[in-house]
């Protein structure tokens, strides 16, 4: 198959690149890295991605921000970062790249522990994860032509766990690798509608 990775060159997206590269032509997006440059930000770089890719049987996103800060403290601009970013961005995605996708095809987004683990300042990712969440489940069952959605929620990274365990203390990391596992259920297998949570 023919998919598209946006994030392909991050943390999870390289091992889901690992795990998927033997068996599919891989398309990698990023912002300034990969095949391809797209800001999922804006709508405008999203149609230009997809102008310049065409057709695929499979989009996958792994990327997507969010300022981490205590809710006390948050104003409406911090909040804006996950709702353009993590929430608008990978929406958005789904909705201009569902008319390159072949019948059959799959999307696969990201979301994340904290909303249902929560941690501190972790407010504004918990909101676009759930509302994520929320896209892929109820999105599912208006699409026809087999096209299929899901997202994948992964647990804090053993990658990551350096950089973030401040905020994640007492959480048990998980390798990229088991949660690339789950990308793959989504683009090889039959579910739609699903979140995996790699916890
Ligand atoms: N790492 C964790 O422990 C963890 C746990 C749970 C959930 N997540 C979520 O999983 C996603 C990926 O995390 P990660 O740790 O793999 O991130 P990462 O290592 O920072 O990699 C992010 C990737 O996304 C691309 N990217 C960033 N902003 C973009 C944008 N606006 N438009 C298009 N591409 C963009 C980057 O490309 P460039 O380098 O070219 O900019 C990079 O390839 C994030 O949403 C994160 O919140 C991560």
């Amino acid at each position: 198959m023919r998919i598209l990775v946006v994030g392909g060159k991050g943390t999870i997206g390289q091992a889901i690149v690992e795990k998927l590269k033997d068996k599919h032509e891989l398309i990698i997006a990023g912002r300034t890295s990969g095949d391809v440059q797209v800001d999922l930000t804006s709508v405008a770089s999203i149609e230009a991605m997809f102008n310049k890719v065409g057709h695929v049987d499979g989009i996958v996103n792994a990327s997507g921000t969010a300022k981490f800060r205590l809710v006390e403290e948050m104003t409406p601009e911090d909040n804006l970062v996950a709702v353009q970013s993590k929430l608008l961005g990978q929406i958005n995605l789904a909705l201009i790249g569902q008319k390159y996708l072949r019948r059959n095809g799959s999307i696969t987004l990201t979301t994340g522990v904290m909303k249902d683990d929560p941690v501190p300042g972790g407010a504004s990712a918990a909101m676009a994860n759930g509302g994520v969440q929320a896209f892929v489940k109820a999105a599912a069952i208006d699409f026809t032509q087999g096209i299929r959605i899901n997202c994948v929620s992964p647990n804090v990274l053993v990658e990551s766990y350096d950089k973030y365990q401040n905020s994640f203390k007492g959480f048990v990391p998980v390798p990229a690798e088991r949660v690339a596992m789950a990308y793959v259920k989504s683009v090889e297998g039959k579910q739609t509608g699903q979140e995996y949570q790699v916890y």
